[in-house]
C-alpha cells in the first residue's frame, strides 16, 4: 500500500469524465429495469456512497435506497479474501430487484461475498453496479452488470474512496503514488 506523506493525488478520472459516465450508466439502467417495477439499490459502504447518490439521483424509474457494510478480515486470522458483514440492510429483498453499487471491485472478494449472501435471500433479481474494476487484480470470477472504467493495478482516492479514510471527498479518482 502506498503511504500518504507527501501525496498529491494525480488525477486519473476528470469530474467531468464521472459525471458523464454516471450519465450513461443511468441512463442503461433505467432503460433496462422499466416496466419491471421498484428496484432495490444496495450501496456499499462507505465508498459507493457518492457514487449511489449521483447515480440514484439520475434514474427514472422507481427507486429504494439501502445501505450494507462489509470489511476485509486484516488481522490474519482468515484466510486472505475472507469478508465480514459490518452492517447487514435493514429490509427484506425478498422478491425484489436488487442492484448493487460499489466503488471498486480489486481482488473480487467482497462482492462475490455480497452476491452470494443476498442470493440466499431470493430477491427477485441481483445485478452490479461497480464504478471501477481493477481487472488484472481480480481473482474470482465475476459478473459486473454495469461498469464505470476498468483501471490498472494502483490504489485510487476520491469520489467515495479512500486511503485510510483521507481524499473520499474528491471530486475527481485520484492515484496515491506509491513510495
Ligand atoms: P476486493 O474485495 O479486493 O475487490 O476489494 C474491494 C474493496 O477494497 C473496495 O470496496 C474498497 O473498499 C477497497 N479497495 C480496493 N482497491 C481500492 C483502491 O484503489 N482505493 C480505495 N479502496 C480500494
Amino acid at each position: 500500500m502506498p503511504s500518504l506523506e507527501n501525496h498529491a493525488p494525480k488525477i486519473l478520472i476528470s469530474e467531468d469524465d464521472i459525471s458523464r459516465r454516471v450519465d450513461e450508466l443511468a441512463a442503461e439502467i433505467s432503460a433496462d429495469y422499466a416496466g419491471k417495477g421498484e428496484i432495490v439499490l444496495l450501496g456499499v459502504l462507505k465508498g459507493a456512497f457518492i457514487l449511489l447518490a449521483d447515480l440514484s439521483r439520475r434514474l427514472t424509474i422507481p427507486r429504494s435506497i439501502e445501505f450494507i457494510a462489509v470489511s476485509s478480515y486484516e488481522d490474519g486470522s482468515m484466510p486472505s479474501g475472507a469478508v465480514r458483514l459490518v452492517m447487514d440492510v435493514r429490509g427484506s429483498i425478498e422478491g425484489k430487484h436488487v442492484l448493487i453499487v460499489e466503488d471498486i471491485v480489486d481482488t473480487g472478494h467482497t462482492l462475490h461475498y455480497l452476491i452470494d449472501m443476498l442470493k440466499s435471500r431470493e430477491p427477485a433479481s441481483i445485478r452490479t453496479c461497480v464504478l471501477l474494476h481493477k481487472e488484472h487484480s481480480t481473482e474470482v470470477e465475476l459478473d459486473i452488470d454495469y461498469l464505470g472504467f476498468t483501471i490498472g493495478d494502483e490504489w485510487v482516492v476520491g469520489y467515495g474512496l479512500d486511503y485510510a479514510e483521507q481524499d473520499r471527498t474528491l471530486p475527481y479518482i485520484g492515484v496515491v503514488k506509491p513510495q
